[in-house]
């Protein structure tokens, strides 16, 4: 492990006496794991659904689109946090190919922290669904009106995303590989500050 890659998780003074902040915020923090958490629940819903009894199934199902909806919220306030407050610099030995990497795949997390709930949200104001959408069957959602009762051109299109869904799917199983393996490296292989960006526990 270099010097530079391990780096303190800290709160520095640049040489022009900028304040550099070398952590994730406790807001993005936050989110990071709210999000985490509901995704891969929401993968674990989402598989689980075809191997019980429907009553069950529409239960599972009502769950997957209500915390789809919660994560598309939370990924919207997510990404304008993100704008308003950039990312932690990496610590300054950090490879050029690992920099690259981790920002392709950080932004495809992004396309599908927002892509999947709204191709799901799109998915089921289709033109076959009646009932409207209540998140938790509690809150009601609205369905989006320019698919729901969709004929001929609009239905193609409605089922186009249907497919989008499910190709977003595999996207979101290659990056959940990619990231947490890159974590894993981090942690117990270059052994840096990678983790403790996002893990305030493990701060020095
Ligand atoms: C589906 C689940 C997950 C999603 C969608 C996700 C998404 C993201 C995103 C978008 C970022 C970049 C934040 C930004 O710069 O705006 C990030 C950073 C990070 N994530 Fe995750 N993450 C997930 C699961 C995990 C897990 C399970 C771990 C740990 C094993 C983890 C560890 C980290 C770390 C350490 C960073 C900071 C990387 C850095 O300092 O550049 N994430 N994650
Ligand atoms: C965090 C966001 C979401 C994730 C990660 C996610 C993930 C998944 C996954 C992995 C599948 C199985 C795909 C396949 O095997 O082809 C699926 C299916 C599905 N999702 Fe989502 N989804 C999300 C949000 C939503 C939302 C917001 C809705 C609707 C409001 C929704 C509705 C559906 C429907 C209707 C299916 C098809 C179920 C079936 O008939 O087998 N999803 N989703």
């Amino acid at each position: 492990m270099s010097e530079a890659r391990s780096q303190p998780v800290s709160v520095e003074r640049a040489a022009d006496g900028r304040r550099v902040v070398t952590y994730y915020s406790t807001v993005a923090v936050t989110l990071h794991w709210l999000i985490a958490v509901m995704i891969l629940s929401n993968i674990v819903l989402a598989w689980l659904h075809e191997d019980v009894s429907s009553a069950t199934s529409a239960r599972l199902m009502l769950w997957h689109k209500s915390t789809g909806i919660l994560v598309l919220l939370l990924s919207l306030m997510r990404l304008a946090w993100r704008v308003a407050y950039p990312a932690p610099p990496y610590p300054a030995g950090l490879p050029a190919w690992e920099r690259t990497s981790s920002r392709i795949v950080h932004w495809g997390f992004y396309v599908i922290m927002i892509g999947m709930p709204l191709t799901g949200w799109i998915m089921t104001s289709g033109p076959r669904t009646k009932a409207a959408l209540m998140l938790y069957g509690v809150v009601p959602w609205p369905m989006l009106g320019f698919v729901h009762g969709a004929q001929g051109q609009a239905a193609a299109v409605w089922h186009a995303v249907g497919e989008t869904h499910g190709v977003l799917a595999y996207l979101a199983y290659l990056l959940i590989v990619l990231h947490v393996g890159a974590a894993l490296k981090h942690q117990f292989l270059d052994r840096d500050v990678i983790m403790a960006r996002m893990m305030p526990w493990m701060r020095r």
